[in-house]
């Protein structure tokens, strides 16, 4: 059961303009409420995230987000009450109610309601939303323990709400909405859980026009990035799985020779005398378990005494769900090798 003190203590600091570790369904967030620019600051410092990489504002109503908005349409309502509280955030048009730093200055705001009761429960206490992005240093693995959160930032002694271990494992569908009365258009800017077949079927139930837009600018989508998710050691993906042992060190040394030491503000790892050994990734069957695991595994193998962790793709792991994970696998690897 969640502790009533922990929680009380949380929403405390919050108050007082603190960052606080909070769990959700998704990853942990590290929160700031909106209201407070000071901790909003905060929160890009702690993380060391650029300022033009925006914040998801959590709420825990319909109609606090409707507040955060200047347009809320038939489609984001239907999602809403279809995916929510759950792991979908929209991109919406903003309202004058959120600070230009939390949006980076953009004329949207990502808005989700977390399905965690702790997160829920003291964002309705609060009675103010929280922004949060996922709890890890820019560019790093995401957090799915609170031990994650306060592993990353101890020298910071933020305090950490422990709501057990995330259920999804990643992080939540980013859907950027563009509703005019004449057209809506939507965009996945990041894959997850909730897939694009769901947001068909409850738009398609509801005889609601609308249509997917592949491509978005970088402008509206300043958070894709090339890399991200990186663990403490390099990650290599491997395609070909009659590369193995020496052949495959060697390989994954040259390859890694030839890397930046940054790509998009985020730092790729070379171990400095090259990497003489490696720690195999190995991932469930059910690419939902998969997830669910995938970030504390790479932490966990991140931490023994390997150069780099090897990940063998398997012909198998394909389908929306492994797509999602695969986003994600990707752009935490140094590597990819054919
Ligand atoms: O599951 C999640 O979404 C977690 C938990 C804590 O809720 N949060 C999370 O936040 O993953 P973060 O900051 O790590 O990722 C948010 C992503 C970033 O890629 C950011 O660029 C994008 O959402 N984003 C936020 N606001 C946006 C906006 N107005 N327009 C376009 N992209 C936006
Ligand atoms: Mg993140």
């Amino acid at each position: 059961m969640p502790d009533a003190h922990e929680i009380e203590k949380a929403i405390k600091l919050l108050r007082l303009g603190e960052v606080v570790g909070i769990p959700t369904e998704t990853v942990y967030g590290l929160a700031a409420r909106i209201d407070i620019p000071r901790a909003i600051e905060q929160i890009f410092k702690s993380k060391e995230r650029p300022f033009f990489d925006p914040l998801i504002v959590h709420v825990a109503s319909i109609e606090q987000a409707q507040k955060l908005t200047s347009q809320w349409g038939v489609v984001a309502q239907a999602l809403a009450e279809d995916f929510w509280p759950g792991p979908l955030t929209m991109i919406l048009p903003k309202s004058d109610e959120i600070n230009p730093m939390i949006t980076s200055g953009l004329e949207s705001v990502g808005i989700r309601m977390p399905k965690h009761p702790m997160a829920l429960e003291v964002i309705r206490e609060l009675g103010v939303p929280l922004a949060a992005p996922s709890a890890n240093k820019f560019g790093r693995t995401s957090p799915t323990s609170a031990f994650h959160v306060w592993n990353e930032f101890k020298d910071e002694n933020i305090f950490v709400l422990d709501g057990g271990e995330c259920e999804v494992g990643i992080e939540s569908t980013v859907l950027l909405v563009k509703e005019t009365s004449i057209f809506t258009d939507l965009s996945i800017l990041r894959k997850g859980y909730v897939l694009a077949s769901d947001i068909q079927k409850s738009l398609l139930k509801r005889k609601i026009d609308f249509h997917f837009v592949e491509s978005v600018s970088k402008k509206e989508s300043p958070g894709h990035m090339k890399h991200h998710y990186m663990p403490a050691i390099p990650l290599i993906v491997c395609e070909n799985k009659e590369l193995m042992g020496d052949e495959l060190l060697v390989e994954i040394n040259q390859r890694l020779n030839q890397l930046p030491d940054e790509i998009e503000s985020v730092k790729i790892l070379k171990p400095i005398n090259g990497v003489k050994s490696y720690a195999l990734l190995d991932l469930a069957l059910d690419p939902v378990v998969a997830a669910r695991e995938f970030y504390s595994e790479l932490r966990r193998l991140g931490e023994g005494n390997f150069d780099c962790i090897v990940f063998y793709k398997e012909e198998y792991q394909r389908g929306d769900y492994w797509d999602s994970l695969f986003d994600r696998l990707n752009k935490a690897a140094s590597l990819i090798i054919p």
